[in-house]
């Protein structure tokens, strides 16, 4: 048995009287992909934020590497280990693609975002294994070529790579991928996949909310299927396209 480096425990999330996620318990282990799916409005987003702490929970625990983070401050929970992607691209497009990878290798609080840009307060010895980690980053994202392009002139879907990029940078325990797949066409969802399982590689464990099955089954260790913000399957990815449950809730609609 290894500890899960993520340990979500009776998780419930309100929004006045919407209960979007009602008695939410998962682990995500180290080096794991855990995908979680489920219909439109099943609490997959919900479930994500609440990770990332864009609003407080209602109630339960949330652990980290062994720490509570469920009342820390997003950037905290950054800081700590646990890095996100949102539903819908957002970027700075004056940066370069570069610059803007390393503008998420910043993740303290005590220094100025920009000053990461400008290597501002770093030594010899710490501004080359940054180099040296960004190169790595930008290799694994297939954004090498694109490094010194300014962001607002890539294409789609090298700003949504460039997203993970980002949210890798800051080298995370874990990182939260809300849709990657969305606006990508086929032999850029192949990139994807293998890109989330080279992240899991390097040791960062990774969850995964996609509505594209494909991707899902092929990726996945274990998968999460939530429906009116329950869990209602969880398990590998042939026992949940197997499972009756899933089928008459959410892969029967899908397919
Ligand atoms: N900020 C909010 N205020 C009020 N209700 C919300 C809020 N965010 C989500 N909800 C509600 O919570 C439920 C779960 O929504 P959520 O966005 O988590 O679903 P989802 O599984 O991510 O859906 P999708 O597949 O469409 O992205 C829905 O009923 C939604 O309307
Ligand atoms: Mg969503």
């Amino acid at each position: 048995m290894t500890t899960p480096v993520l340990r979500v425990e009776s998780l419930c999330k309100s929004f006045g009287g919407v209960h979007a996620i009602r008695d939410l318990s998962f682990d995500v282990s180290e080096a794991q992909i855990l995908g979680l799916i489920g219909p439109n409005g099943s609490g997959k987003s919900t479930t994500v934020n609440s990770l990332a702490g864009l609003f407080p929970i209602t109630s339960g625990a949330i652990t980290l590497g062994g720490a509570r983070i469920d009342g820390m401050a997003e950037y905290d929970r950054v800081a700590h280990g646990l890095s996100r992607t949102f539903q819908t691209a957002s970027t700075f497009a004056e940066f370069t693609v570069r610059e803007h990878v390393v503008l998420g290798c910043n993740v303290t609080r005590s220094s100025h975002p920009l000053s990461s840009v400008f290597g501002i307060g770093r030594k010899a010895g710490e501004e080359e294994a940054l180099a040296r980690r960004v190169d790595q980053i930008l290799e694994i994202t297939d954004l090498m070529q694109v490094q010194d392009h300014r962001v607002g002139t890539i294409s789609s879907a090298q700003q949504r790579f460039l997203m993970i990029a980002t949210a890798l940078a800051s080298n995370p325990k874990v990182i939260l991928l809300d849709e990657p797949a969305a606006g990508l066409v086929s032999h850029e969802r192949k990139t994807l996949s293998d890109l989330i399982k080279k992240i899991r590689d390097l040791g960062t464990s990774v969850l995964v909310i996609e509505h594209h099955m494909a991707l899902i089954m092929e990726v996945c260790d274990r998968i999460v299927v939530l429906n009116f913000g329950q869990k209602i399957a969880e398990g590998t990815p042939e026992e949940i396209r197997n499972n009756p449950v899933v089928i008459d809730a959410y892969l029967g609609e899908a397919a």
